[in-house]
């Protein structure tokens, strides 16, 4: 389905952050997104596997920046390489599996063969056809130009200009991550679950802010047990915004009840039910990592642009990786501490399981949703009126903490969502990294 419309991709502007607006055609038209994929994916940090899925030279999984497939791989050297997976001779892929162990990566169609380092090391007829006329440096497969890691997590650019990934990060993005890197010693449960919706990327990660639907959207989960109606009733929102465009929005596990645990574990007690899950947060090296505002978070953070950190239950990550204005495709890893015991990773996949991913009780309600509203920005007319985040706009303040991180703290509200569409627009504007850099809005401060 194409429906690129000119006047759109030459807009002034698609968001109007002090109406609280955004033209839902940013969602379905052509041009946008190949826009997209070149100044937000190529030009962004993009998380492409967690370390633990490499353990040895050889190992490899399969990723995505965007629509530019890229084979994550440890090298002879014990190194991560990102590189491009698609061959220099005719661009068929040389890797088609989702992940394994390799020696080598051999190109399918005319058999050039490929180092883990993605040099070209073997041409059939090098010296009978090409009688030794092919410069076979300049003819590896392609690295990704930046790939940096945060305490496992790597993550790679196709942009030499990106700034280094901590920076980008900046502290919302590394609390996010922190959220799960912080409970231990970490690794990806192997099987990722992938699954497709036929939505806009973007609908997908800005309901990972949204504390509003829960009640109506997964009624059914209230009404078959799943979800605690009570769980649902509070009504406090706790949301950090990054530089950027990332974001944390929901639970604040309070400072109150974070000291009253941290009283407990100190004095020895036996905590036990929900909190178990909390006690890593009491540690003096989750506070020096995640500050003491971010050491509280028990909200959903997203690692701008499609990286969903999802920390309440089993902590699990979510990319959703576009594929066509029309559709996303989820990827879910779930993380274990690698000491834990296999009934335990055992539970921990079956609520995992039954909450999000494919077989989800939770993400069918969603995904229904987000294919809906895809839907509803491709009518000429219906496309024409654009949709609102106003929830909140002009009525909270951000609170700045003497440790340098700020909060908004108030009811229900879709002050994150705004920020992402914002930071969105940003991104998409900006004519190159150091545009970026300069024009890029900081986290609002004050009234919001
Ligand atoms: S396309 Fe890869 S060897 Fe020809
Ligand atoms: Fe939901």
């Amino acid at each position: 389905m194409s429906n690129t419309r000119p006047e759109v991709i030459a807009r002034e502007s698609w968001v109007d952050a002090d109406k609280g607006t955004v033209d839902r055609r940013i969602f379905s038209d052509q041009a946008i997104y190949q826009q997209e994929l070149k100044r937000i994916f190529a030009r962004g940090w993009n998380f492409i596997c967690h370390e633990t899925q490499l353990p040895e030279s050889g190992c490899f999984f399969l990723s995505y920046i965007g629509e530019d497939q890229v084979i994550a791989v440890r090298d002879r050297q014990g190194e991560v390489q990102v590189l491009l997976n698609s061959c220099p001779h005719r661009g068929n892929t040389v890797c088609r599996s989702d992940q394994g162990k390799t020696r080598s990566f051999f190109c399918s169609y005319h058999g050039w063969n490929f180092d883990l380092d993605g040099k070209l090391v073997a041409v059939p007829g090098y010296e009978s056809y090409y009688r030794e006329k092919l410069d076979k440096e300049q003819l590896g497969l392609q690295k990704a130009n930046r790939v940096e890691s945060y305490k496992g997590f790597v993550f790679a650019s196709l942009d030499d200009d990106a700034p280094d990934l901590e920076t980008y990060l900046g502290w919302v993005g590394k609390v996010g991550i922190d959220l799960i890197a912080e409970r231990g010693d970490m690794e990806v449960i192997d099987g990722i679950q992938k699954n497709r919706i036929q939505c806009n990327w973007k609908l997908a990660v800005d309901n990972l802010y949204d504390w509003y639907h829960p009640k109506v959207s997964h009624g059914s989960a209230v009404r078959a047990g799943m979800i605690d109606e009570e769980g649902l009733r509070y009504m406090n929102q706790m949301v950090m915004l990054g530089e950027y465009g990332h974001g944390i929005s929901g639970a604040d596990i309070g400072e109150e009840n974070l000291a009253q645990l941290k009283q407990v574990v100190a004095a020895g007690g036996d905590i036990q039910g929900p909190a178990q899950g909390q006690v890593w947060r009491t540690t003096d090296k989750a506070e020096e990592a995640m500050g003491p505002v971010g050491v509280r978070s028990g909200g959903h953070p997203n690692i701008f642009p499609n990286l969903w950190v999802s920390a309440a239950g089993p902590p699990q990550l979510c990319l959703r990786i576009p594929r066509g204005p029309f559709e996303t495709e989820l990827w879910w890893f779930t993380f274990a501490e690698k000491n834990q015991t296999v009934e335990e990773r055992r539970a921990a996949v079956m609520v995992a399981n039954h909450v999000f991913g494919p077989s989800g009780l939770l993400e069918q309600d969603d995904g229904e949703n987000w294919s809906h509203s895809t839907r509803g920005s491709v009518g000429a007319v219906t496309g024409e009126r654009p949709i609102n985040f106003s929830m909140g706009l002009g009525q909270d303040k951000m609170t700045h903490d003497a440790s340098g991180q700020s909060y908004i703290d108030t009811v229900v509200n879709e002050h994150a969502q705004l920020w992402l569409y914002r930071s969105w627009q940003e991104w998409m504007k900006a004519e190159s990294w150091p545009d970026l850099v300069k024009n890029h809005s900081a986290p609002p401060t004050g009234d919001v």
